[in-house]
């Protein structure tokens, strides 16, 4: 059955590191008669110049349909002074919500031929392989009420509350333990139980879902403060770790400082299952941003964007084998010492982003 892709490059790099995935998905529909189906919208920046809005109403329709969405990275400098709810980032937070992206996937995985670029000592980061599972449609960042009042006394007073529903937290506490299966079985929930009513609900909730439908996966439990003490100290104890959105933010950017470069992490973001095929929305970005330093160099790093491709191959086409491929492919290339300039070694060879995806797609 065809395998329909939204493509959505955005601005900056975004589209130079698309274009590598999209030689990658044309082989694969010549040589392994794939059966990609490619469709492209504009979103972002290139959204705004072409129709005023972020995203396309077109567009956003589009990837609602798709079966998986890959979008590249947008924002940058020409677009700083555009009204507030039509900037570029609006187009990625109505992807967010209009497909209920409520589970946001960040590996931590250290090549072994990266781990001396690592923040940590490499024998603590070698063969890392953690995934982050974190909240995305709920707790403090969106919970009412949020605003700033004025005490009238020369004060202010700065509000946010963090709020957490059962169902909420069931949902991405099932997504996390069925990723775990699928890797070490051991997930690791972290809140702050000892602080915050939400944070007691959450350990209560995942507890129970655990019994009820996981109890093959081993559970832990980690104090979130304690948690990123143990992400930098031995960051090889975890395999998956469940978290909500705001604690997510930060372990998943401490994690990521244990792998290298911005230009190497990969995302995944995953809805709930549709009622009638039991399909799951699904949009797979790199984390970094358009990098308008280096826009338009041919320079920018396109694994974080291919290793994102791969996750959309694994969660979204079961194609487990395909991406296991193209994950080696990419630790392959870095053990040769090929590099773009972000991830570049004494004695390693400079390639720019096409001899990169080049290679990637040799190997
Ligand atoms: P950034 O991630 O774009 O760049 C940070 C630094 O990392 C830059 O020096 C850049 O050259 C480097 N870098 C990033 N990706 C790279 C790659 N693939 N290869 C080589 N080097 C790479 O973050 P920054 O500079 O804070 O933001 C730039 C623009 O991107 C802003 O407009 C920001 O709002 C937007 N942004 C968009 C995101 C998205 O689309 N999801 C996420 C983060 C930022
Ligand atoms: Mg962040």
């Amino acid at each position: 059955m065809a395998k329909t892709l939204f493509l959505l490059p955005g601005d900056g790099i975004g589209p130079e590191a698309m274009g590598e995935v999209r030689k990658i998905i044309a082989y694969m529909n010549e040589e392994l008669a794939a059966d990609f189906v490619l469709d492209e919208g504009l979103v972002g920046g290139a959204a705004y110049d072409a129709h005023g809005a972020a995203i396309s109403e077109e567009d956003m329709a589009k990837a609602m349909q798709a079966d998986a969405v890959l979008f590249g990275a947008v924002g940058g400098p020409k677009w700083d002074a555009v009204p507030y709810d039509v900037r570029p980032e609006a187009g990625l937070l109505r992807l967010r919500k209009d497909m209920q992206l409520f589970a946001n996937l960040r590996p931590a995985i250290c090549y072994p031929a990266l781990a001396s670029a690592s923040s940590l000592k490499p024998e603590l980061v070698e063969g890392l392989d953690i995934l982050i599972v974190r909240e995305l449609t709920g707790g403090v960042y969106f919970g009412e009420p949020k605003e700033i009042i004025d005490l009238g006394n020369g004060q202010k007073r700065g509000i946010d509350t963090q709020i957490y529903d059962t169902y909420e937290i069931e949902r991405i506490a099932g997504v996390a333990f069925e990723l775990a299966r699928t890797r070490k079985n051991t997930v690791c929930s972290m809140e702050k139980r000892n602080v915050m009513k939400s944070g007691v609900l959450w350990n209560q909730v995942v507890t129970e879902t655990h019994k009820r439908s996981y109890s093959d996966v081993k559970l832990e439990h980690m104090l979130a403060d304690a948690g990123g003490m143990q992400l930098v100290r031995q960051p090889k104890q975890f395999d998956v770790i469940v978290t909500d959105n705001l604690f997510g933010d930060m372990l998943s950017d401490v994690a990521a400082m244990l792998t290298g470069s911005l230009g190497m992490l990969p995302s995944a973001s995953l809805g709930a299952p549709d009622a009638r095929t039991g399909k799951r929305k699904a949009l797979y970005e790199p984390v970094h941003g358009s990098a308008p330093d280096i826009a338009g160099k041919g320079i920018a790093n396109p694994i974080a964007m291919i290793a994102s491709f791969a996750m959309c191959l694994r969660y979204s086409f079961d194609m487990v084998k395909e991406a296991d491929s193209l994950e080696k492919a990419i630790a392959d290339v870095l053990d040769q010492g090929i590099r773009t300039s972000d991830i570049m070694a004494e004695g390693a060879r400079q390639v720019g982003t096409v001899e990169m995806g080049d290679t990637i797609l040799k190997t």
